[in-house]
């Protein structure tokens, strides 16, 4: 449909209609048909909005979507498309390693390809939109959702999510095989204060734009559809009801013309946050912010025909509202075809192939960090060594993270599964104990799993001894342990960022009777590792990988697959450091560790400042050493390059692969700089012996920041650059800035 038909549609619409356009309905609606059900009628809503709204949340499957649209179609006067939306976020039924694990494969197009596949199995399944990426930048591993977002780093944020937005929507939504991408949350929902899930954020202006608007940024010029806003305040407004922050910032500056859509709720919430007195206020407020679609409360649809009547909401908010919602529907050519992909042939024979599978596989490899390995325990030797696999994740199917809702997790391959294949008949295996201690219960989020325990006190014990003589017999013990799915994610903030008490007590006892402990860490977010790193010759964080973990992890154990990841969020050394990232800012008193004996320094008197596994860190099976980074000049003029080159040369005695970091610190700025910067990556493979030459790119532009009057601009000065294995790289060369 052409722009002026459906601005003859929308002029055709009443204003009830148009309304409806602006309703997104969870997927209890539709339980029972098109009938407004207990729950949904609890929430408000009445049966004309259930048969009316224009979107809904978490349906799914191609022969029910089909079904559900001919109904809904049958009472629209204007035959305008139902759009199915729902939370695609590390896959649909193939499941890929969580965000945060994609995050540290340090190759968004990796992450494209997850994105793609994704796009491809739920566009088949009859969806037209997911709720992805999340770009929210996260440094407090005590927020749940870190699991959901690629990490602390603005660059490496926007990276990802650009090319998962890419992967998702390719050239044009409306090809087979695309879904529209919608990224959130709008903004600085990673930050919320002490780690407390959808507690207030304060930030500075300056803060907002140079670290947290870049990755949402990043993503609206890859020409994501949607913005999702966030739960948050932002420094005492909700961004929900934040003029500024959504007509200003996000459609003014960065230019973003698409449908935003409230989060779960969160234009209810705006009376909760005591900004509206009721839910007619908070309908008034959202919509001049600009929020398009409610996400699955009633304020609109209760409230926003009796405002336009009274005059205090002017129809244009509406119409210019609901014009969007058609455009969205129109680039997915819903109008010529309301069913989209939907095909349950195409989705039988999608869902899962052998094509998905192996993309997982080798995802969730590269995803894997290899944290520490002492004696190079790791790789495993194939040949003669009594294997004993234990802990509660040794087989254990419960891998997918919180946000797979529509995976099965029958589909996962274990660990166990997995060595079996292998042939290691005399591989022992033993529980040990509960991922969560008796009587804790840990609830899932929209139907997902529960975590609990169902082993009795004397089963577990009798687990844990069991487990215990097999790691006296054995040669090698391989520790699977870790959170429970449940404890990250959408609210699951902890206080206490550590491998459960239970899991902790078996890695004492097993290493207690075995030196030799390989600990495989499942996670949703860096954790507290000094207890598992101090009891663990190797230690190899495997996040939560999804439907092919047993593979991954066993070709990465056994060394068909070198582990790829580097950390793209730093590891505290304890929960009382966070947030602790590596761009952090120089203070006045910076503590210099050769002065360790004195006192009045920014410094913990505790424990050290640094955290125990920093940011872009990661070992493989082999040694890189580096030579000395070369800078092509000394001088950095206006409009110029600068190339940063270093050999990086494999010393070890096995291929792998390093990530070479290019960091760039300003040493004075008009406002105090980050002690440095990620400006640039690049992975590169090498054979033991070889040496490959990297080089980067240093331009002007990468040297941008909001300066002291609020410009975006790059000052006059000195500057260091350094390249190496992660942040923490020495490895630097001196230039200067001098665009005059
Ligand atoms: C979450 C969003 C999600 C939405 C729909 C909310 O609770 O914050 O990230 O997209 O639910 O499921």
């Amino acid at each position: 449909m052409d722009q002026r038909k459906l601005q003859e549609l929308l002029d055709d619409m009443s204003l009830e209609e148009k309304i409806s356009q602006m309703l997104q309905l969870p997927s209890d609606a539709y339980a029972e048909g098109n009938a407004a059900t207990g729950p949904v009628q609890g929430m408000g809503f009445t049966r004309e909005n259930v048969e009316q709204a224009g979107s809904t949340l978490s349906l799914i499957g191609a022969e029910k979507l089909k079904r559900i649209q001919d109904e809904y179609l049958k009472t629209q006067p204007h035959r305008i498309p139902l759009l199915f939306m729902a939370d695609i976020i590390n896959g649909y039924r193939t499941v890929f390693p969580i965000p945060l694990a994609q995050g540290c494969t340090f190759e968004p197009e990796t992450a494209k390809r997850a994105a793609q596949i994704a796009a491809r199995e739920s566009a088949a399944a009859g969806l037209h939109v997911t709720f992805s990426p999340m770009v929210d930048l996260v440094r407090d591993a005590r927020w749940g959702r870190v699991m959901e977002s690629t990490g602390e780093d603005a660059y490496l944020n926007g990276l990802f999510g650009k090319a998962m937005v890419e992967g998702y929507q390719g050239e044009n939504i409306g090809e087979k095989g695309r879904i529209a991408a919608c990224v959130k949350h709008f903004a600085a929902y990673g930050s919320p204060t002490a780690g407390r899930e959808y507690n207030n954020v304060e930030l500075s202006e300056r803060t907002l734009r140079e670290d947290y608007l870049p990755g949402y940024q990043k993503a609206i010029e890859a020409g994501s559809e949607l913005v999702m806003t966030s739960f948050n305040t932002l420094n005492r407004i909700p961004s929900t009801g934040n003029k500024w922050l959504m007509r200003e910032i996000l459609r003014g500056e960065m230019g973003f013309d698409g449908v935003l859509i409230s989060d779960w709720g969160a234009v209810h919430e705006l009376v909760c946050h005591s900004i509206a007195e009721d839910d007619g206020e908070a309908a008034q407020l959202a919509i001049e912010a600009g929020v398009d679609i409610e996400m699955c409360t009633a304020a609109y649809g209760k409230h926003l025909k009796r405002l336009v009547e009274e005059k205090r909401v002017p129809v244009k908010l509406i119409d210019e509202a609901v014009l969007r919602i058609l455009e969205l529907k129109n680039k997915l050519g819903l109008f010529e075809n309301p069913y989209k992909d939907a095909d349950p042939e195409e989705e039988r024979r999608l869902l899962l192939c052998r094509e998905h599978r192996s993309a997982a596989r080798e995802t969730a490899a590269k995803s894997f960090v290899l944290l520490q390995n002492r004696e190079g325990l790791l790789p495993l030797q194939k040949q003669g060594k009594r294997l004993a696999f234990i802990g509660p994740y040794a087989d254990n199917r419960h891998t997918n993270g919180m946000w797979s809702f529509f995976a099965d997790t029958d589909d996962n391959v274990t660990i166990r599964e997995a060595v079996c294949e292998r042939g290691y008949a005399d591989a022992v295996f033993e529980t040990g104990c509960p991922v969560v201690a008796l009587g804790m219960y840990l609830y899932g989020l929209g139907g997902g799993e529960a975590g609990s325990c169902d082993m009795a006190e004397e089963e577990i014990q009798e687990a844990f001894d069991a487990a215990v003589r097999a790691a006296k017999e054995a040669d090698t013990v391989i520790l699977c342990i870790g959170e429970h799915p449940n404890q990250s994610g959408e609210a699951s903030s902890r206080a206490e960022i550590t491998v459960p008490e239970y899991q902790l007590r078996l890695l004492e006892a097993v290493s207690g009777v075995n030196p030799n402990v390989v600990t495989v860490l499942f996670s949703g977010r860096p954790l507290d590792l000094r207890r598992v790193c101090s009891l663990s010759k190797a230690v190899l964080a495997v996040w939560f990988p999804g439907t092919e973990t047993g593979h991954a992890v066993a070709d990465v154990l056994f060394g068909d697959r070198e582990p790829g990841g580097r950390l793209s969020m730093s590891f505290p050394y304890c929960t009382g450091q966070v947030p602790v990232f590596y761009n952090e800012f120089p203070t006045g008193r910076p503590f210099d560790r050769s002065a360790a004996d004195q006192k009045c320094f920014s410094r913990y008197i505790d424990i050290p400042n640094e955290p125990l596994f920093p940011f872009g860190y990661g070992l493989t099976y082999t040694e890189f050493s580096y030579g000395k980074l070369r800078l092509s000049a000394g001088t950095l003029e206006k409009d110029g390059e600068l190339l940063a080159e270093v050999e990086v040369r494999n010393t070890g005695e096995r291929p792998g692969s390093e990530v070479v970091q290019l960091y760039i610190r300003d040493m004075a700025g008009s406002v105090v700089r980050p002690v440095r910067e990620l400006k640039g990556f690049k992975r590169v493979y090498l054979e033991p012996g070889e040496q490959k030459t990297v080089t980067f790119s240093i331009r002007p532009e990468m040297l941008r920041f909001w300066t002291i009057d609020m410009q975006f601009s790059a000052e006059p000065g000195t500057f260091w650059a350094f390249a190496g294995g992660d942040s923490t790289a020495q490895n630097g060369a001196e230039f200067t800035y001098a665009p005059a």
